[in-house]
């Protein structure tokens, strides 16, 4: 079993470049399949869930050229959409959005259940709600939802609850429909705007992405196109959280200074120097950092993902905290792990109280989703003494290069069996 080694205690210091943000990666790459021609995707994260995203695409029938190094190119000429490879959609949540991308190119798909973090019930009843709207006949059969429509026609969408995904699937079933699409209570999140900003660069005809009405005209056919991935706003907060809670001084570089805007100013609440300029933001941290209270919301509000490793900087706060999730039942998994650190927390539901303690301890922990493995990896950074972080699989589905990176900073932490 892989395993991260972390001798921990000392302070994290220099500037590190931050790659390409996972959950905009999943929603682009299944994008490119409504494309005629090739598109190029730059600043791809090299992580497993864009691994395994691609390998679904090559097994079904399109061209994915990944050997420049400016960026993955994708052909969908060759595919075929009655090729979805079960074991591959199952191991990727973001797999669903499949189910938007072939039903808007073949009237048709048939994706399995997806599968991905445990964090407790993520129905997709608003996903198929959008779907239906469009004018798609959707079943369940087995665990795999069935999306038919012999045309699909643009129509009003209100979204019950702002569901990232929802968005992401309806927005791309609607980019060739006939007519116009108009979703109210739409995710605002970045990686809503990136995707609409790769489709618009195809010819898509997507307006309003990052508010909550979004408007889409259908287009005929999309061409071609390079796009860039933006930048991935929790790595840059889990490089810098791991920075200010060990006393240390850390620049992100090539990030979106704006997206990070809940993050740094939870970060200078606890405490922490913080300034930005263009496209790095630097945080230092000054001392013990000071207790603070946090409440996960869709955006702009403080990201449900980057909660668990703030958990682990207010677990050594000279005080109390009460961080409350918004979003999802079960997000607080690192925390048994984190006692074994020596922390003091208290997880009453969707709530969690946190008596800071002076410092946190080595030991060995197990990361049980990818999340949850960021707040082991700060905690690691932060403890005295070797922490030994297991479950690395779910760590290597969203960071890139995780070990290189942190010993960039000065981090003693290797990787062994
Ligand atoms: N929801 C419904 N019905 C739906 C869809 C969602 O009730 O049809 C509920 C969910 O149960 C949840 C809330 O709505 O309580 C928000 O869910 P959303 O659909 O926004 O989440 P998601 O699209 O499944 C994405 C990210 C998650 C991130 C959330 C919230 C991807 C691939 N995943 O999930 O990222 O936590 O948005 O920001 O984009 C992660 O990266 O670690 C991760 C879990």
């Amino acid at each position: 079993m892989p395993k991260l080694v972390i001798n921990g205690g000392k302070p994290l210091n220099g500037a590190v470049k931050v790659s390409g943000r996972k959950n905009s990666a999943v929603a682009v790459i299944p994008a490119t399949l409504l494309v005629d021609g090739s598109s190029t995707l730059e600043n791809l994260p090299r992580i497993e869930d864009v691994n395994v995203y691609l390998g679904i695409l090559r097994a079904l029938g399109a061209a994915v050229d990944s050997t420049s190094a400016d960026g993955i190119t994708v052909d969908p000429a060759g595919l075929d959409c009655g090729r979805v490879p079960f074991d591959l959609v199952k191991r990727l949540r973001a797999s669903y959005y499949l189910l938007g991308a072939l039903l808007a190119r073949f009237g048709r798909a048939e994706v399995a259940l997806p599968g991905g973090c445990d964090l407790g019930p993520r129905p997709i009843d608003q996903h198929l709600k959008g779907f239906r709207a469009l004018g798609a006949k959707v079943t369940l059969e087995r665990g795999t939802v069935k999306v038919r429509a012999s045309r699909l026609v643009g129509a009003p969408v209100y979204f019950d609850i702002v569901s990232v995904g929802a968005t992401v699937n309806v927005m791309l079933a609607a980019t060739l429909a006939e007519g116009t699409t108009i979703i109210e209570n739409a995710a605002k999140e970045p990686h809503i705007v990136d995707l609409a900003n790769f489709l618009n660069a195809a010819g898509a005809r997507v307006r309003g992405a990052g508010t909550d009405i979004i408007k889409i005209t259908g287009v005929k056919s999309l061409r071609g196109c390079n796009h860039a991935i933006i930048p991935d706003e929790i790595e840059a907060a889990t490089l810098l959280m791991a920075g200010v809670g060990t006393g240390g001084d850390v620049t992100v570089e090539n990030v979106i200074p704006k997206h990070l805007d809940p993050i740094t100013a939870k970060l200078r609440e606890s405490g922490a120097f913080v300034e930005e300029n263009g496209e790095w933001v630097r945080a230092v941290g000054e001392g013990r950092p000071r207790p603070a209270n946090l409440k996960t919301m869709p955006y702009p509000g403080y990201p449900t993902d980057a909660m668990p490793p703030m958990t682990a900087l207010l677990s050594i706060a000279g005080g109390t905290s009460l961080v409350s999730e918004g979003i999802w039942d079960n997000r607080f998994k690192h925390a048994d792990e984190l006692k074994k650190m020596g922390a003091d927390i208290r997880v009453e539901g969707r709530t969690a109280v946190i008596e800071g303690v002076e410092h946190l301890e080595g030991a060995p922990v197990e990361a049980k989703d990818l999340r949850a493995g960021a707040a082991l990896l700060v905690a690691g950074a932060m403890a005295e003494g070797e922490t030994e972080i297991y479950g690395v699989e779910h760590l290597d589905r969203g960071y890139e290069r995780t070990e290189e990176k942190f010993r960039a900073l000065g981090a003693e932490i290797r990787r062994a069996e």
